[in-house]
């Protein structure tokens, strides 16, 4: 019955668990006597210069029960005698003064600090450390020029300052290492000219002097007498002039990265046949010409070749289907000709080509079918010819063709979008004839641009089935017939049929806020804002029919699946009634609420009830003896727990403690209901104050709501144990407390309800609600990526001043994402969906939230940011520190990145 909250163990057994740990380690042996070996003083020394906020180095202790050796990132070697050989701090958030005393250890061959926060000059009194071998420091915030005397290093085989901020020349005597096997100076601000000393490196395996954007030298022609070198990586820096012809020299070279310098020139001749063992060849972004570097695949080790953005001219050799190994050709923007090599379609590891903007001719060969990994291809502006070959389409990994502006005829292949992951197709500006086939199963397309062709016939209804398409462009075809209403299924953010034949009322929902001029040049077509207005009748009867009679048998559908979901509880109930009698509560309160559950039961009426109820059940606030206020959630129980499970869920949920988050108070429940206690919020839901027509708030007190919502959510993906799926959040399940901090409610709730009578509820109660991210219509795996849709639909809300779903200026209900998306793509201008009732001022940090938006709320799961991401890019936005907020929220956007 009821009880207070020390019946629920977890809070009154800290002080037993805190006490019995205290006796427990004062009871601990020492066994560091006195007479310990130095090396753990040592140690301890350096340990004691160090800031080590997060306690990594706790064991590092005299009294600690544990042998040195055993300390966190020591490691020993037992012969001759037992002795400290390597140090791994790595990672573990250090700062402070590294001290040199850490080279009176004798035998220490390898230290390593890298990814710590220490901030100081280049620590030179390393070079004390007489055995030291390697040396990483990388990812530190390292300053100050590399001295003279860093030859003092001159017997460390691995020195690596990477990712730091060291600045100046690199200085001559670096040349006096003559054991160097790794050399890493990469991400830093050296600048000037390299000194040509690179050749006394004769043991070099790795050399990076990548991404030091003021080191603009030539490439020193003796780094071509490393004949051991295996990895030259110097992109991104300032290197100008040519290719050395010693690079020839370079027999062992796997990595070859020079892309993003200003080279220029031609390669030396006959460059490709000097690497027999090369694995990649990256020189894009440079000014380099002449031709493709023959004999590149002798080794036909080659797995990456990149040569895009440059001057190459010449056609591609045949040679080329020699690389066996080839996953990804990048060609692209070049002056290259010729026909495209049959053989390289056919590769059988190849993933990857771009060949777009070039003058490449030819045909695409059926002969592609063959190669079982091709993922993306991209051979726009070209002068390709002949037909889409059958064997494309039988291809299960392409998720991205695009061809646009070639010369293209024939049919597309009925079989076109059949790969399971096809994402996005263009096939624009080409001179492809009959009809658009049937697609159905290309279930991720996002974009389809058939635009500038000569289809005929009608736009395939099935496109209505695509869930995710989002990009729809037919323009300047002969297509006729109508536009099928199924399209409306769709979240078209573009929808693009000008310059057809087509004719039949416009259904409404798929054009509005889309401009006319995307339906222009079809003098069939009728509908508002058109020419023509519609006279009843018209040619879409067909469709119209088919459409109700769809529906009618979904409806049907419906009906038959909450016919049989209330007959299984009926059975359920039945069943756990005989077990256990009816009515019977059961509670557990966590918070002294001194309210019986008789009285609270009767408290639950239509007086006290808020608010439209929410999707799970309805909510009441309660007021309790002492006059406190809380809000009571009545949520169905489905039985499909035990109650003792039911219990355990509750409680998991209840222990939850973060200041985002509603704090529940208790519950009670019987077989047949179930009431969670929250903390009462008194401004109401975020999603309330939005909807309100007057509705005012400063663009700094809804980026903090974005935040605080981010960080609950960040809280319960990420940090709370058991990870926690809210599934639900909207703008009206965030509470603002008294000072507009938010709270998420309602959160987890399919594991007190079950994840079958969630799944149903949320089926028909909100099947088209949108805050649920597309790939739910598909997918019932609720993931990570569906919260961070949701919270990017509730971030629009934040930015744009707008409900989530509101009626346009024509009426036309709008949901949010396609609104925002529809307004860009036209505008050409993001500034025109921002919310007007905010000063301009906030401007630059509303259109970052935007672009975060955007991210959340990709069609594509997989491109959505992490909340964790999106917590520290939405601060980076409040600090002003840095406007480079998507450095946060895009860790990787590659080449491969959609264009949503
Ligand atoms: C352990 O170290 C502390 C400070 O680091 C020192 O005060 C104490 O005397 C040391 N104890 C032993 C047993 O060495
Ligand atoms: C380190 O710990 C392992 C097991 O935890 C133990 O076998 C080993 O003897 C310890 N090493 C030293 C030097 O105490
Ligand atoms: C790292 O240390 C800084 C202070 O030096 C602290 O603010 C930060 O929270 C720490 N990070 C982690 C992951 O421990
Ligand atoms: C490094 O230290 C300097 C001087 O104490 C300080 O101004 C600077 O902010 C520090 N840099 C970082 C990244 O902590
Ligand atoms: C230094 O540490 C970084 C960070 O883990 C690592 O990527 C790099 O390979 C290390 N350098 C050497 C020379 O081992
Ligand atoms: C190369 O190493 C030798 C010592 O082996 C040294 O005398 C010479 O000065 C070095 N060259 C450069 C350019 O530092
Ligand atoms: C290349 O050189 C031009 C001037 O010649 C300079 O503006 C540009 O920044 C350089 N690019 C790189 C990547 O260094
Ligand atoms: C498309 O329609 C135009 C105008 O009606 C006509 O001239 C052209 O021949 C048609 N093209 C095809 C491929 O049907």
């Amino acid at each position: 019955m009821a009880t207070f909250s020390c019946k629920s163990n977890y809070y009154c057994s800290y002080p037993i668990i805190i006490l019995s740990l205290l006796s427990f380690s004062s009871l601990l042996p020492i066994t560091s006597s006195s007479s310990s070996s130095s090396e753990s003083d040592i140690l301890l020394s350096f340990k004691s210069t160090i800031d080590d906020p997060s306690h990594s180095l706790s064991s590092w202790s005299n009294t600690s029960a544990t042998h040195y050796c055993n300390w966190t990132g020591v490691t020993c070697s037992s012969s001759p005698s037992l002795s400290i050989t390597t140090l791994d701090l790595q990672s573990l958030n250090l700062s402070g003064e590294l001290n040199p005393s850490i080279c009176q250890l004798p035998h220490l061959s390898s230290l390593n600090l890298a990814d710590n926060r220490f901030n100081q000059s280049i620590p030179l009194h390393f070079s004390e450390c007489e055995s030291l071998l390697s040396l990483n420091l990388s990812n530190n915030f390292l300053w100050g020029t590399i001295p003279d005397q860093i030859s003092q290093f001159g017997s460390l085989e691995k020195l690596d300052f990477s990712r730091n901020h060291i600045e100046g020349r690199i200085p001559e005597s670096i040349g006096l290492f003559q054991d160097l096997q790794v050399l890493n100076l990469g991400s830093n601000l050296l600048s000037g000219n390299v000194p040509g000393v690179f050749g006394n490196f004769t043991q070099l395996i790795v050399l990076d002097l990548s991404e030091n954007p003021f080191l603009v030298s030539e490439i020193p022609n003796d780094i071509g007498k490393l004949d051991k070198l295996e990895q030259l990586l110097l992109h991104g820096s300032g290197f100008l002039g040519g290719i050395p012809d010693s690079f020839l020299g370079l027999s062992s070279l796997k990595v070859l990265d020079l892309s993003q310098n200003n080279l220029t020139g031609e390669f030396p001749k006959n460059l490709g046949l000097a690497f027999e063992k090369l694995e990649s060849f990256d020189v894009s972004a440079n000014k380099l010409s002449g031709s493709f570097p023959n004999g590149i695949c002798r080794g036909k080790t080659l797995t990456s070749l990149s040569l895009h953005t440059n001057y190459f001219t010449g056609s591609l050799p045949e040679s080329i289907s020699q690389c066996l190994n080839l996953e990804r050709f990048q060609v692209q923007n070049n002056g290259f000709s010729g026909d495209f090599p049959d053989g390289l379609w056919s590769l059988p590891k190849i993933r990857l080509i771009r060949a777009e903007n070039n003058r490449f001719s030819g045909e695409i060969p059926d002969s592609v079918s063959i190669a079982a990994q091709l993922e993306q291809v991209q051979i726009d502006n070209n002068i390709f010819t002949g037909v889409i070959p059958k064997g494309l389409g039988s291809v299960n990994t392409l998720y991205r063709f695009s061809a646009s502006n070639n010369h293209l005829s024939g049919e597309l292949p009925p079989n076109f979008c059949d790969s399971p992951v096809m994402s996005i197709i263009n096939f624009s500006r080409n001179s492809l004839s009959g009809k658009i086939p049937e697609v159905r199963k290309c279930r991720k397309l996002v974009s389809l641009s058939l635009a500038d062709n000569s289809f005929v016939g009608e736009i395939p209804d099935s496109l209505g089935e695509l869930p995710v398409l989002t990009y729809l462009d037919l323009s300047d075809n002969n297509l006729t017939g109508s536009i099928p209403l199924e399209l409306q299924n769709l979240k078209l953010a573009l929808f693009n049929v000008s310059f057809n034949h087509l004719s039949g009322k416009v259904p409404p929902s798929l054009i509005s806020g889309l401009p006319a001029s995307y339906l222009q040049g079809n003098p069939g077509l009728c509908g508002p804002g058109l020419p023509n207005s519609c006279l009843d009748g018209g040619p879409m009867h067909k469709r119209v029919s088919l459409t109700k009679l769809a529906c009618a048998l979904i409806s049907i559908a419906v009906a038959a699946t909450l016919a049989m979901v209330v007959f299984g509880f009926v059975i359920i109930h039945r069943r756990s009634k005989e077990k256990s009698g009816v009515g019977v509560w059961r509670s557990v309160f966590f918070y002294p609420l001194r309210i019986s559950e008789q009285d609270l039961v009767m408290a639950i009426n239509d007086k006290t009830a808020v608010g439209s109820g929410g999707t799970f059940g309805g909510v009441h606030i309660v007021s309790l003896p002492s006059g406190e206020l809380v809000a009571v959630k009545k949520l169905a129980n489905s039985g499909s727990q035990t109650s003792k499970s039911l219990k355990g869920e509750i409680k998991t949920l209840a222990k939850i403690r973060h200041k985002n988050i509603v704090k529940i108070l208790g519950f009670c429940c019987t077989d047949e209901l179930v009431l969670l206690i929250y903390e009462y919020l008194p401004k109401g839901s975020l999603g309330d104050i939005i909807g309100r027509p007057n509705f005012q708030m400063p663009w700094s007190v809804r980026l903090r709501i974005a935040i605080g919502v981010a960080q609950a959510l960040a809280y319960l993906h990420n940090d709370y144990s058991p990870h926690l799926l809210h599934r639900s959040v909207k703008s009206t399940n965030v509470l603002l407390d008294a000072d507009f901090e938010p709270k998420l409610t309602d959160f987890a709730l399919d594991r007190i309800l079950g994840d079958s009578l969630f799944q149903s509820i949320l089926a028909f109660e909100s099947p088209s609600s949108c805050y649920l991210a597309p790939e739910c219509k598909y997918s019932k795996k609720a993931t990570e990526q569906m919260d961070v849709y949701s919270f990017g639909v509730v971030l629009l809300e934040l930015v744009t001043g707008r409900k989530a779903e509101a009626a346009d200026s024509e009426g036309e209900s709008i949901e949010i994402v396609t609104w925002v998306r529809r307004k860009i793509n036209i505008t050409n201008g993001a500034d025109h969906v921002l919310d007007p009732r905010i000063s301009s001022s906030s401007e630059e940090e509303m259109l970052g939230a935007l672009e975060i938006g955007l991210h959340c709320t990709s069609v594509m799961p997989e491109k959505r940011p992490s909340m964790a991401h999106i917590v520290r890019a939405l601060q980076s936005l409040g600090s002003r520190s840095s406007s480079r907020y998507l450095e946060f929220i895009l860790p990787s956007v590659g080449e491969d990145s959609l264009p949503v």
